[in-house]
C-alpha cells in the first residue's frame, strides 16, 4: 500500500474528497511564463489564477505535477546522484486554494493527511513558520498540538517561498520529519541543520504576493494557498528509507539499469546508476513535452542531462546505447499516472537511442582526449578552458561533464578560459556572416539571432504562449520600441506562431502585453530559426523586453493543419496509383486551399483523380493519428520517409507518419511517412473530406492538382450539389436522372440540327433566290448561281454536288454569308465540262469579290473564303461573267 502509486493516488483522493479538484500536471514546458525554463512547481500552471488573470470553474485545486530543476532559478543538475534528495526530475504533489481558504484550513488539511492518511507518529514531525507570521505559529499550535520548541520561526528566504525572480509568492510554512537521533543532524534553523535527520517533506506556502520586479511587490487579489510535497521524499519516509533512491520506483529503474549494464548498483557504481535513473525520469518527461534535444536553451540542458546520464552509461562499461533499453521499465512504473509518457513513448526511445549513438561515436576520442590532457592533474589543479571547450566543441561533451567526470579526481575546470573560447567563436561566427553577400540583406536577422539565439517553437503543442519580446525592427533596423499605427517585425524568445516553410503559411494572431495589442499578419522564419512576426500595433506602444501574450488564429491554423496532412495523403496516393516516379515539385498549404506540384508526364485521368481522392478518404475515415519522431536523416531515408530531393535537411529531421495501408505490398504498414517540420491534425479524421477540385499542367512534366478539405471542400460538393439541383429542376426531373435527361436532350438536338440542315438546303436550291430562279444558259453552259444565306460553309458542298446532278451538264456556283460576316462560295463542275471550266479557276474569280485571295480544290468542285460575306451576290456575278468570257 505504500507504493510510490499507492501514495501519489492517496494524496489526490484524500483532497478531492475535500472539494478539491483534480487537476492533471502541466506541461514540462510552462505555456503561460516565458521567464521559466522549466515547470518547477505544483503552482506553475495556476500562476494566472493566483493573480487573478485567469478564472478556473474550482476555486481548489489538486496535482501531482511534474517538475524538473535543471536550469534556471532551481537548478540541482550537478548534484544529481552524489545525494539522497536530489533530482532533475520530480513530481509534486500539492492543494491548492484560490483565494477560497486560507491558513487555518491548509494547515488542518495537512496535518490530517500526514497523521492520518499516511499515519506519520506526530512525535516524529516538526514544522517551521516564517519568523513574523504569529497566525501560523498559533495555528499550528492550536490544530496540531504541537509543543513551542517544535515550531521553529525562521528569518531566512528559505521560509519565503518565490516561484522564479517574478510571479506569486509569500511566506511559507515547512513540517519536516525527524528521522531519530541515530542519524547526523540538527533542526532546522541550527547550524547542522544540512544533516539528514530532519528532512523537509511539505511546503505550505501562504500565497499572498505578486512579485512584479525585483522591488515591486503588490497583493494578491485575494490571500491563497500553493502547497508542495516531494513524492519521492515523502515515500522515502513512508518506505522507511533515507534515500530517495531506495523507494520502490527507483529500485525498479535502477534494477533495470543493473540488468542492463550487467553491472550491481554498489560502491563506486551506486552513484552512476542513480544519475541514470534520475536522468532517464527528465529525458523522457521532457521528450514527452516536446522538447528535442539541441544546441540551444531547453533542448540544449536536456541534452546536457542526457549526456550525463549516457557518460554514467559509459562508467559502468555499458559497451552499447543503454538508456533508451530502460524506457519500458519507466513506462511501466508512471505511464498510468502520466499518459502522455506512454503516447510517446516511441519518440522517447529513438531521441535517446539517437543521441547515445551519436555521442558514443565521438565519446571515446572525447576521452582520450580528455584523459591525456588531465594525465598530469591532480587534485587542485584545473583543466585549461581551451581544452574543455574544445571537448565540447569538437566532441560535444557540455562542459558540467567534462567537470563531472574530473569531479572524481577533485580536478576542477577553468571555467574563465573556457568563456572566453566560447566568446571568441561566436565573434568568429559573426564575421563569417557580415562576408557573405547574399546573407548581408538578411544581416539583421543574424544579428538578432546572434544576441538573442533561435526562437523556440512552442506551436507544435500550445497555440497559446507567452514570450519576452527580444527584437523590433522597422524598416529593416532595429529599434527600441513601435508606436501604435506603426507596422513592425518582432521576435520573441519563444513562441507558438508557425513561421512561414515547407510550403505551409505562417501563423497570423494577436500579441497582447500591458496596454498594449499588435495585430500579427504573417509570420517567417529567418536565419535558422528565428521567427519573425510581422504585424501592425493597434493600440498602444510595444518595447524590446516586455512580456507579451501570444495567441495564433486558432481556426487559420487548425485548416492550415488539416490542408497539411491531407497533402501528405494525397502525395502518397498519388504515388499509389501513377507510380513511384511521381515526385513532389512544389507544394503550397494555404488556409483555403491546398496545391501539390508532381511530376508526371501526362494529364491525370477522371478514373485516375478519382481513386487517389478514394485513397486518401479512406485514410481520412481511419481517423489514424499522426505520430511525429525526430530521427537521424539517414534512419529516416532507411524507413522509407519521403524526402525533398536537394532540400536541405539538419542532422535530425521530424518525421510525420500517417494511415495504415490497405493493400498492395505495404499493406499492414504505416501509409504516408514524410520527413516535414510543419503542423498537422492529430488524427486524420480532422481533415473531415479531400476533395481534389483541379488537375492542370504547370510546366512540362509537371503537374498541379488543387484540393479542399474539410469545411471548404463541404461547401464547394454544396455548391455543386445546388447546381445539380437547379439544373435537375430546369429539366423538370430527379437530380439522378440530370445526366441522363441532358444526353437525351443532346441527342435531341443533334437529331433536330439534322434536320434543320436539310430543310435548309432543300429551302434553298427548290426556293427563290436572291439572285434569280433556276437553271439559267451563260453563254451555252447551263448555270446554277444562287446566294443560300443560312446555309454553314461546311454544308456547301453537298448541296453543289446534289445541285450538280440535277443540273445534268453544267456549272454550279453556290455563295453563302455566315453569322461572323465572313463569305464561303464553292463552285461545282459536271465532269462533261471539265476539259472546258476549272472549278479552281472559277472559285478563285469568286473568292476575289468576297475579298479573299482564291481556294482549293479539285477540276469539278472547289471552295473558297473571303471576309465580305455581304458581297456573295458578287461572288456569284464573278462565275456567271468568267462562263459568258
Ligand atoms: N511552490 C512551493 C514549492 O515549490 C510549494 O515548494
Amino acid at each position: 500500500m505504500n507504493s510510490v502509486n499507492d501514495i501519489r493516488k492517496a494524496f489526490l483522493d484524500y483532497f478531492a474528497r475535500n472539494g478539491h479538484e483534480v487537476v492533471a500536471s502541466g506541461p514540462l514546458v510552462p505555456d503561460n511564463d516565458p521567464t521559466l525554463m522549466f515547470t518547477n512547481a505544483g503552482m506553475v500552471q495556476f500562476k494566472n489564477v493566483f493573480t487573478g488573470l485567469e478564472k478556473r470553474p474550482y476555486s481548489r485545486a489538486v496535482t501531482s505535477q511534474k517538475c524538473v530543476r535543471a536550469g534556471g532559478k532551481h537548478n540541482d543538475l550537478d548534484n544529481v546522484g552524489y545525494t539522497a534528495r536530489h533530482h532533475t526530475f520530480f513530481e509534486m504533489l500539492g492543494n491548492f486554494s484560490f483565494g477560497d481558504y486560507f491558513k487555518e484550513t491548509a494547515i488542518e488539511l495537512a496535518w490530517e493527511l500526514i497523521t492520518k492518511e499516511y499515519g506519520l507518529p506526530a512525535e516524529k514531525l516538526l514544522v517551521t513558520v516564517y519568523h513574523t507570521d504569529d497566525d501560523a505559529f498559533d495555528l499550528w499550535k492550536k490544530i496540531a498540538g504541537l509543543p513551542e520548541d517544535r515550531i521553529i520561526r525562521i528569518p531566512t528566504h528559505d521560509n519565503f517561498w518565490a516561484m522564479g525572480d517574478t510571479g506569486p509568492c509569500g511566506p511559507c510554512s515547512e513540517i519536516f520529519y525527524d528521522h531519530g537521533e541515530g542519524i547526523p543532524g540538527g533542526p532546522p534553523g541550527s547550524p547542522d541543520e544540512d544533516g539528514d535527520r530532519f528532512i523537509e517533506i511539505w511546503n505550505l506556502v501562504f500565497m499572498q504576493y505578486e512579485q512584479l520586479a525585483v522591488d515591486d511587490r503588490i497583493d494578491l487579489p485575494r490571500p491563497s494557498i500553493d502547497t508542495g510535497m516531494g513524492l519521492e521524499r515523502i515515500a522515502a519516509v513512508l518506505q522507511g528509507e533515507h534515500n530517495n533512491y531506495d523507494i520502490d520506483l527507483f529500485r525498479h529503474l535502477i534494477a533495470a539499469s543493473e540488468e542492463f549494464s550487467g553491472t550491481k548498483a554498489e560502491g563506486e557504481h551506486a552513484a552512476s546508476h542513480r544519475v541514470i535513473a534520475d536522468h532517464l525520469r527528465a529525458s523522457s518527461f521532457l521528450i514527452a513535452d516536446g522538447v528535442l534535444p539541441s544546441n540551444e536553451g531547453r533542448g540544449y540542458v536536456l541534452r546536457r542531462i542526457m549526456r550525463r546520464a549516457m557518460r554514467h552509461a559509459e562508467f559502468l562499461g555499458a559497451k552499447d546505447p543503454l538508456m533508451y533499453r530502460l524506457v519500458p521499465a519507466l513506462v511501466q512504473e508512471m505511464g498510468q499516472a502520466y499518459p502522455e509518457l506512454s503516447r510517446a513513448q516511441p519518440l522517447i526511445t529513438e531521441t535517446l537511442h539517437l543521441e547515445e549513438r551519436r555521442f558514443r561515436k565521438t565519446l571515446d576520442r572525447g576521452l582520450a582526449l580528455l584523459n591525456d590532457a588531465s594525465a598530469r592533474l591532480s587534485e587542485g589543479d584545473a583543466l585549461p578552458g581551451e581544452t574543455a571547450f574544445k571537448l565540447y566543441d569538437t566532441y560535444g561533451f557540455p562542459v558540467d561533464l567534462t567537470q563531472d567526470a574530473l569531479r572524481r579526481r577533485g580536478v576542477s575546470v577553468d571555467m574563465e578560459g573556457f568563456n572566453k573560447a566560447m566568446e571568441r567563436q561566436r565573434a568568429e561566427a559573426r564575421a563569417k556572416w557580415a562576408g557573405s553577400g547574399d546573407q548581408a540583406t538578411e544581416a539583421v536577422w543574424f544579428s538578432i539571432r546572434d544576441k538573442h539565439g533561435a526562437t523556440d517553437f512552442l506551436g507544435y503543442e500550445t497555440e497559446k504562449a507567452e514570450g519576452v519580446v527580444q527584437a523590433i525592427v522597422r524598416d529593416g533596423s532595429e529599434v527600441d520600441k513601435a508606436e501604435t499605427g506603426e507596422e513592425i517585425a518582432i521576435v520573441v524568445n519563444q513562441t507558438p506562431f508557425y513561421g512561414e516553410s515547407g510550403g505551409q503559411q505562417g501563423d497570423r494572431g494577436v500579441m497582447r502585453g500591458e496596454g498594449v495589442s499588435v495585430e500579427i499578419s504573417d509570420t517567417h522564419k529567418k536565419a535558422d530559426r528565428v521567427f519573425v512576426h510581422i504585424g501592425k500595433v493597434v493600440e498602444g506602444e510595444l518595447a524590446t523586453g516586455a512580456a507579451v501574450e501570444m495567441e495564433i488564429d486558432h481556426w487559420r491554423r487548425t485548416r492550415l493543419r488539416a490542408n497539411h496532412s491531407a497533402t501528405h495523403l494525397l502525395h502518397e496516393a498519388l504515388r499509389e496509383v501513377l507510380g513511384t516516379h511521381v515526385a513532389q515539385k512544389g507544394s503550397l498549404v494555404a488556409e483555403d486551399r491546398l496545391r501539390f506540384d508532381f511530376s508526371h508526364p501526362k494529364p491525370l485521368s477522371d478514373r485516375e483523380l478519382d481513386e487517389i481522392a478514394d485513397i486518401a478518404n479512406e485514410m481520412v475515415l481511419q481517423n489514424s493519428p499522426v505520430t511525429t519522431r525526430l530521427m537521424a536523416l539517414d534512419d529516416a531515408r532507411e524507413t522509407g520517409a519521403m524526402a525533398l530531393f536537394g532540400e536541405k535537411y539538419a542532422d535530425e529531421v521530424r518525421v510525420v507518419s500517417m494511415g495504415t495501408a490497405t493493400r498492395g505490398e505495404k499493406k499492414g504498414k504505416t501509409y504516408s511517412v514524410e520527413l516535414c517540420g510543419g503542423t498537422h491534425v492529430r488524427s486524420t479524421g480532422e481533415i473531415g473530406i479531400a476533395e481534389i477540385v483541379s488537375e492542370t499542367a504547370v510546366a512540362s512534366g509537371v503537374r498541379r492538382i488543387e484540393a479542399l478539405t474539410g469545411e471548404a471542400a463541404r461547401k464547394y460538393l454544396e455548391e455543386q450539389d445546388e447546381r445539380v439541383r437547379a439544373l435537375a429542376s430546369a429539366l423538370k426531373s430527379g437530380p439522378d436522372e440530370v445526366v441522363a435527361r441532358v444526353e437525351a436532350l443532346l441527342d435531341e438536338r443533334r437529331k433536330l440540327e439534322r434536320e434543320l440542315t436539310e430543310a435548309k438546303k432543300a429551302l434553298a436550291l427548290a426556293g427563290p433566290s436572291e439572285s434569280g430562279t433556276g437553271p439559267e444558259e451563260v453563254a451555252g453552259t447551263r448555270f446554277v448561281g444562287r446566294v443560300v444565306n443560312g446555309v454553314s460553309p461546311r454544308d456547301l458542298k453537298p448541296m453543289a454536288d446534289d445541285a450538280k446532278h440535277s443540273v445534268g451538264s453544267g456549272v454550279v456556283a453556290l455563295a453563302a454569308a455566315s453569322e461572323d460576316g465572313k463569305g464561303s462560295v464553292v463552285v461545282a463542275v459536271t465532269e462533261d465540262l471539265t476539259d472546258r471550266f476549272n472549278a479552281v479557276d472559277l472559285v478563285r474569280a469568286a473568292s476575289q469579290a468576297l475579298g479573299g485571295k482564291g481556294g482549293g480544290g479539285r477540276p469539278d468542285m472547289a471552295q473558297a473564303g473571303g471576309p465580305d460575306g455581304a458581297r456573295a451576290d458578287a461572288a456569284i456575278e464573278a462565275v456567271r461573267a468568267a462562263l459568258a468570257g
